[in-house]
């Protein structure tokens, strides 16, 4: 049989192993057989060169168009089985209700806050807001608190390098707020009495992050400014709220302390079965106190007609009595598996 002769059958066989091939890897094995460097094809192809001058052309044609033919069948069913390897073994259900996407919820801390801002606006109080970064006068002077208190040592505090000041008198010094307090100030030097606000907000300390301290947490201070404020006002308001944020069970005591913006001054003891269970009788929870009349005037109000308390506690405190947390840290690492407990 001439060469020539031998094309024909050979392609067809050629033809029919590549798209036989049950795979993609038969198909690789396909095409080494026929038209790899070993191939059956090739070697056709490498015999050429000892044809007779005059068979050569005829030879030659023949064989390019049967590799064309053989690579262009090789490229449809590699095509095919890329194809059939990507569909999914097992047959789709469509009718299937699709998979939600978890839409996430409000971080327990804002839960906390979210329960104790409703129990305050139960009994008419609204909330304020003031700024995270504060000066000297909102944080310090104007709650009475004096130049040598140690609050106020830069070791204590963060202050921020404040603008250029040049041509002008320099700027009272800009500190991240140590505590909400400061929105006392902000909303009585903004409007007249009465008043009866909330803040809640976060407040900055330079403070070691560890179990149960970490250099920013939250806060939420709570006045109450009017006309005949007394402590039993102030008494009667912060046990409402408590018993309705850690139920019925709950027990308060108030005990004299020092506040430089209040007077008198009280620091609120909470306890309930777990504060038993955890070996104590009382946990320090808040400060609060009759504002002092030093800062009425500081603000402009009248100490001789008006009175009034103010309260601060922290929020983390709360929350943590609240779900039995030990470690503070938890709230800020954005663990899902703490957060999605709640
Ligand atoms: N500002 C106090 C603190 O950060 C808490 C506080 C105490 C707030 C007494 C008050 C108050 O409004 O009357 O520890």
């Amino acid at each position: 049989m001439s060469l020539l002769d031998e094309i024909g059958p050979l392609k067809q066989s050629a033809l029919a192993d590549l798209t036989a091939a049950a795979d993609l890897a038969a198909l690789e094995h396909a095409k080494g057989a026929w038209i790899g460097p070993h191939g059956k094809f090739t070697a056709l192809m490498k015999q050429l060169g000892s044809l007779p001058k005059e068979e050569k052309p005829a030879a030659g044609k023949a064989i390019n168009a049967a590799k064309v033919e053989l690579e262009a069948a090789l490229a449809r069913r590699r095509e095919e089985l890329e194809l059939k390897a990507a569909l999914p073994k097992e047959p789709a259900d469509f009718t299937l209700p699709g998979r939600r996407r978890a839409v996430g919820k409000p971080h327990p801390l804002t839960q906390v806050t979210d329960d104790i801002v409703r129990a305050f606006r139960k009994i008419g109080f609204v909330v304020a807001d003031g700024p995270e970064v504060e000066d000297d006068f909102h944080c310090f002077d104007a709650l009475n608190t004096p130049a040598d208190h140690p609050a106020r040592d830069s070791q204590d505090t963060f202050y921020l390098a404040n603008p250029a000041t040049a041509g002008h008198a320099p700027r009272p010094a800009n500190l991240l707020r140590t505590h909400t307090s400061t929105v006392q100030i902000r909303v009585m030097k903004s409007r007249p009495p009465p008043i009866r606000i909330i803040a809640p907000g976060r407040v900055y300390r330079r403070d070691n992050a560890d179990a149960t301290h970490n250099p920013t947490f939250h806060q939420i201070e709570g006045l109450y400014v009017d006309k005949g404020v007394t402590v039993g006002d102030l008494k009667g308001t912060v046990e409402f709220v408590f018993k309705e944020l850690m139920g019925p069970e709950v027990a308060l005591r108030f005990r004299p302390h020092y506040f430089s913006y209040t007077e008198p001054s009280l620091e609120i003891d909470f306890t309930n079965s777990l504060v038993k269970k955890l070996g104590k009788d009382w946990l320090e929870i808040a400060g609060c106190g009759m504002v002092h009349p030093q800062v009425f005037e500081n603000v402009g109000y009248d100490p001789e007609v008006w009175s009034g308390w103010a309260f601060g506690f922290g929020i983390e405190r709360l929350a943590m009595l609240r779900y039995g947390i030990s470690d503070i840290r938890l709230f800020y690492e954005n663990d899902t598996r703490f957060l999605n407990q709640f």
